[in-house]
């Protein structure tokens, strides 16, 4: 019987619904290979990876190039609801070793995130709940429309709690430290193994520890301890079960 719920259904709400996108969120600690997983798999099924770190440093930069502290929550906020944060695979032209292309406000920028001067500021925005409801927000339009594969530390709960695969990576803090510290040294930045290690346990301290959506396993989540496993076979597990559930 047509009645206003039946009206409902054939809305368009409804409609976009159904064309809804397939998301695969990824959460997990700093190096437990977030970055280059999602973004083999995305590549595997021809999905965007959205590197959601990537809009923490952006909001770094921003406050930077507009001269706000980065502690001062209300305007970095505000500045953030008004730039534009665009993500998208590299293109041929910009493919040089960059795992993701970050325009902000036009600017390519992609770069200039990368520093530890920007890794530090990003530490700092990402304690703010106004500047992660904004980020929060953005994200959340970009796995609208589109097929996604998201990383981050808040994805399976916050960003994309309806996903159709969460997965939680992990990996043990000698192993996460061994592969940063090889990272590192394959770019020539000679760095102790023990300062590698401790900045990991900090690292996971700030982010388990955060007041606001800390670092969690979230219920029927996917937990892949990575320890024992190359990147390849990682890869291959997730990609084979997102085609499982249909995702190609
Ligand atoms: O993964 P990364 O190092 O690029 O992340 C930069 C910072 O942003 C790091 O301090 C963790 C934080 N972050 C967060 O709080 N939530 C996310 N979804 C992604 C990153």
């Amino acid at each position: 019987m047509p009645n206003g719920l039946g009206c409902k259904e054939n809305s368009k709400e409804k409609i976009e619904e159904i064309i809804m996108s397939f998301q695969i969120a990824i959460d997990g600690p700093v190096a437990a290979g977030k970055g280059t997983v999602a973004r083999l798999v995305a590549s595997r099924l021809g999905f965007l990876y959205v590197d959601t770190g990537a809009m923490y440093r952006a909001s770094a930069l921003l406050g930077k190039q507009k001269g706000i502290d980065l502690n001062n929550e209300a305007a970095l906020s505000q500045e953030i609801s008004h730039s534009e944060m665009m993500l998208r695979n590299p293109l041929l032209s910009e493919q040089d070793g960059r795992q993701i292309t970050v325009l902000l406000n036009g600017e390519d920028v992609s770069w200039m995130i990368r520093t530890e001067e920007m890794s530090r500021g990003a530490s700092i925005v990402a304690q703010y709940a106004e500047v992660r409801k904004e980020l929060v927000k953005k994200q959340q339009r970009i796995a609208q429309t589109t097929h996604v594969v998201m990383e981050g530390r808040d994805i399976t709960f916050r960003v994309l709690p309806d996903a159709q695969m969460k997965i939680y990576l992990d990996a043990s803090v000698e192993t996460r430290a061994k592969r940063r510290h090889q990272e590192l040294l394959s770019r020539g930045v000679d760095t102790a193994y023990e300062q590698v290690y401790k900045d990991i346990e900090d690292r996971d301290a700030r982010d388990m520890g955060r007041k606001v959506d800390p670092l969690h396993v979230v219920e029927g989540s996917w937990v892949l301890d990575t320890t024992n496993l190359t990147i390849e076979d990682v890869v291959e597990l997730i990609a084979t079960k997102a085609k499982e559930l249909g995702a190609v």
